[in-house]
């Protein structure tokens, strides 16, 4: 059968919407399409019982009781809610004061967890950015070490977007719960792909969000511990008192189905996805690296989801390498800023040289990935990057041994 193209390998970006999901949501737009506030009639009630439903489908997921599952409208509003509401319900001094608590992070988090950190930093709180070894996971060891007396949250992501890694996050778990410290991790690539307990797990505040695992965009959850120790949180939106007024909004309700389709769906399935993906990514880097000399999978080799491969290319310059790889949808190591190209943040908070982390490309399958776009893509990638090498004089003085980092370049 013909591919499509481009074949999409962006999984990590966002995940088309499975059809099953679509179909659980439909009725919510028409039929169904009371308010969950409205307590004086059956359409009120027919969007609450299918907000209850689908929180006890997340909550099946997670591990944790109905009652300790937010809806939001994604991860970065989860993440928001959790590291701003914990930071301003456990200060240690108001505002306007310095000294008002410290924070731990890390330099690779999404900018979802980034930018409310340096938010609060301006605000006054102190925040720690530890910096990942190169093999871009953060361990309880790292954490320890940057916690002090009057840490009063830890927020680590559990599986990085950019490279796939996972952190330690049940030993950085425990840690919290021993020193008494509320343990945040940003889940977004994490769940639905993967086993989750919050128990087992020693996490306080989870963050995920639908379009990452197959449901509807615009939607999320963030799961807020009830009991040992009951999680605090100070509102971030005013307004009606929905989400037991930790977020006051009409629900989403088509969005609420869609994302506790998603969460069942993939309870079901994830087991059989990760290990089919797991031998493709597989068949991907040993296709590509078989091929090509001076390449990098970036990230612990094993440490890593099964379904994100992050690859660096030495001796391609970055844009020429994205043309080549056109037919196929997958995100580089350059991020757009306003009026030019910088090298992924995270790629450069793990060691990358710049060159290196714009000449990268991250690979991200999903459920619906086949084994004939895996070995498309590994025959695009292969192709383009020896078309571009054969430009390239300095894979050329490479080839002939030349030690390029010895070479005195002419300066004029
Ligand atoms: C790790 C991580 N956190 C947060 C987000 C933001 O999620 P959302 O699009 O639901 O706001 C993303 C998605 O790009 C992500 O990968």
């Amino acid at each position: 059968m013909a591919l499509k193209l481009p074949i999409y390998m962006d999984n990590a970006a966002t995940t088309p919407c499975d059809p099953r999901v679509v179909e659980a949501m439909l009725p919510y737009f028409t039929e169904m399409f009371g308010n969950a506030g409205s307590r004086n009639h059956s359409y009120g009630w027919a969007a609450e019982t299918a907000a209850d439903t689908a929180r006890g489908q997340v909550a099946k997921l997670l591990g944790c009781t109905d009652k300790e599952v937010l809806f939001t409208s994604g991860a970065t509003e989860s993440n928001n809610l959790a590291i701003k509401g914990v930071a301003y319900m456990y200060q240690k001094a108001p505002a306007g004061q310095s000294g008002r608590g410290h924070i731990v992070t890390c330099t690779i988090e999404h900018k979802a967890v980034l930018d409310p950190c340096k938010r609060l930093q301006k605000e006054g709180f102190d925040v720690t950015f530890i910096e990942p070894p190169a093999d871009g996971v953060v361990t309880a060891e790292m954490v320890k070490a940057a916690m002090r007396a009057d840490t009063i949250l830890v927020t680590i992501m559990w599986a990085n977007n950019e490279l796939g890694t996972i952190n330690q996050v049940r030993e950085i778990g425990a840690l919290c719960k021993e020193r008494g410290v509320i343990f945040h991790t940003d889940a977004t690539q994490w769940v639905g792909k993967m086993p989750t307990n919050v128990e087992q797990d020693n996490v306080d505040l989870l963050s995920l969000s639908a379009h990452k695992l197959f449901g509807p965009k615009g939607v999320g959850a963030l799961y807020v511990r009830r009991h040992r120790p009951r999680v605090r949180l100070q509102a971030l939106q005013e307004g009606g008192g929905q989400e037991r007024g930790f977020r006051s909004g009409t629900h989403n309700i088509t969005g609420i189905v869609g994302l506790g389709k998603a969460c069942e769906i993939a309870m079901a399935e994830m087991e059989r996805d990760a290990l089919r993906l797991a031998k493709l990514k597989s068949k991907l880097e040993a296709g590509v690296l078989a091929q090509l000399d001076s390449c990098v999978v970036n990230g612990n080799a094993e440490k890593r989801l099964p379904h994100i491969s992050n690859i660096s290319f030495g001796f391609v310059e970055g844009e020429g390498l994205m043309m080549a790889v056109k037919d196929i949808a997958c995100s580089s190591g350059s991020a757009c800023t306003s009026a030019s190209l910088e090298p992924s943040y995270v790629l450069k908070g793990i060691g990358v040289g710049d060159e290196l982390a714009h000449s990268s490309l991250r690979l991200s399958l999903g459920k619906w990935t086949t084994e004939a776009e895996v070995d498309f893509a590994i025959e695009q990638v292969v192709q383009g990057v020896k078309k571009l090498r054969v430009m390239s004089p300095l894979y050329d003085m490479h080839k002939e041994g030349i030690d390029l980092s010895s070479v005195q370049w002419a300066h004029h």
